[in-house]
């Protein structure tokens, strides 16, 4: 039933693919808005904390399923499964991956068309389309149906080139796009006035805003950020070769996330403070710093406003800069649903991906017709809810269910002397008991 399946030509390939996945708006727009909500590097600490100590357990289980069963989140879980309680729960889990990773894709597409918009906006500056202008940067169904719809046609695109042709070969092209894009973005905002004072909020902790709460918030934007509990890294996994140390590509990945992520907020917090000198306003009603869809579609255009026509060449590279983050990581969730349509309904890969970005793509539809009630419902759902609670079921699986004797000769592929190191003598325990009781203590914290 099953076609020949892709793989990634190389570990350049797979680390690009993966580190594509994991930064996106979650990096360049969630992290340093998650930042500036929740008192500067305070969070940025507490984020990393997260991001090593349970979001690379987290992952690592996810890549080593992966490459173990060379399948996709459903068949992966209930191959390993021992009995009929196991595999109910890996069917369970299976799909409910797929299903959040669509529902995830079905908003993301939304705000990615926003950037899309916001990129073609200095374009229609240029040529003298004001109209045009007004229309791409206002908040408008049509504007928001037409460019969801580029979106998810891009993003379809590439994922039914397939895996060596179209998510390895366009992340590999993306990734240093993208930032060669960040650090030009960064050397630009750092030389304006202000930006210093961007950089003490950033860097100077404020331990007075220290609260359950912001665990909670670091811990959600590390799930989010590593594209976890999904099967997202899961299927990635699987289509790497055997020859490579999973816990080093892992850390890697890891480690090129947390790092955009720093960088990002590098750029973005700064750029505030650069608007405010400017005379934007960049403090909300309450006395905190702007965040959430103010900060990127409203604080910065005004900023690129107060630059004249070099502005307009600096909002193209920061919305390239947007849409690109977002391409690279909607293929990864694209791939979930159209994986699972390939191995277990037989589809070939174009059908496949035609059926799925549709269904999705309706979806989004639906949320912007109805954007005030469905918009904050479908992103709290997917991913305060469905990404920690499918984390802790991937924990389970890895850490009891799977054979240690399988674990072991699974991560000894391409790592050979692997019992002798420290990843395996805390690793296998740690996402057995901690991983899992940590994030069910943070869960259900967020619903008392
Ligand atoms: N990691 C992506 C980001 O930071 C989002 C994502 C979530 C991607 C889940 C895939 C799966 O934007």
């Amino acid at each position: 039933m099953s076609a020949p399946r892709g793989q990634f030509s190389s570990n350049l390939g797979f680390l690009m693919a993966a580190a594509g996945s994991a930064v996106g708006l979650g990096n360049i727009w969630g992290f340093p808005t998650n930042v500036a909500a929740n008192g500067g590097a305070a969070f940025v600490i507490f984020y990393l904390v997260m991001a090593f100590l349970l979001a690379y357990p987290v992952l690592m289980a996810e890549l080593t399923l992966g490459r173990h069963a060379r399948r996709n989140m459903v068949q992966a879980l209930r191959g390993i499964a021992t009995g009929p309680v196991s595999k109910g729960v890996g069917t369970i889990a299976g799909f409910s991956g797929i299903v959040v990773a669509s529902l995830i894709l079905s908003f993301y597409a939304i705000v990615a068309g926003w950037m899309v918009a916001h990129l073609a906006d200095p374009f229609a500056q240029l040529f003298g389309a004001g109209h045009t202008a007004e229309w791409l940067t206002g908040d408008s169904v049509s504007r928001n149906f037409t460019f969801t719809a580029i979106f998810s046609g891009l993003t379809m695109l590439i994922i039914a080139s397939g895996v060596e042709k179209g998510i390895e070969r366009w992340s590999t092209l993306l990734m240093p796009t993208l930032i060669i894009l960040l650090l030009l973005l960064i050397v630009y905002v750092l030389t304006q006035p202000g930006a210093i004072k961007g950089l003490e909020a950033y860097l100077i902790p404020d331990f007075s805003k220290l609260s359950p709460q912001l665990l909670l918030s670091a811990m959600g934007q590390a799930f989010f950020s590593l594209s976890l509990g999904v099967g997202t890294m899961l299927i990635y996994g699987s289509y790497l070769s055997k020859q490579e140390s999973l816990p080093r590509l892992g850390a890697l990945v890891t480690l090129i996330d947390v790092g955009i992520a720093f960088t990002a907020g590098l750029l973005i917090l700064p750029a505030m403070y650069v608007a405010q000198e400017a005379g934007t306003q960049i403090y909300s009603a309450s006395g905190d710093l702007i965040a959430g869809p103010g900060l990127i579609l409203q604080v910065l255009p005004a900023l690129f406003d107060t630059m004249g026509t070099s502005g307009l060449f600096v909002a193209m590279a920061f919305f390239a800069l947007m849409v690109i983050a977002s391409l690279t990581s909607s293929i990864s969730m694209l791939e979930v649903p159209v994986a699972f349509s390939i191995e277990n309904l037989g589809l070939q890969r174009r059908p496949a991906t035609l059926l799925m970005g549709l269904v999705i793509f309706a979806i989004s539809s639906v949320i912007i017709f109805n954007f005030e009630s469905l918009f904050g419902l479908v992103v709290s759902i997917s991913t305060e809810y469905g990404q920690p609670l499918l984390g802790v079921v991937l924990c389970i699986f890895a850490g009891w269910i799977f054979r240690k004797d399988q674990l072991l000769s699974e991560l000894k592929e391409g790592h050979p002397h692997i019992e002798r190191t420290l990843f395996w003598k805390i690793w296998p325990w740690y996402v057995r008991i901690v991983c899992p009781l940590l994030i069910l203590a943070a869960f259900v914290q967020t619903i008392i």
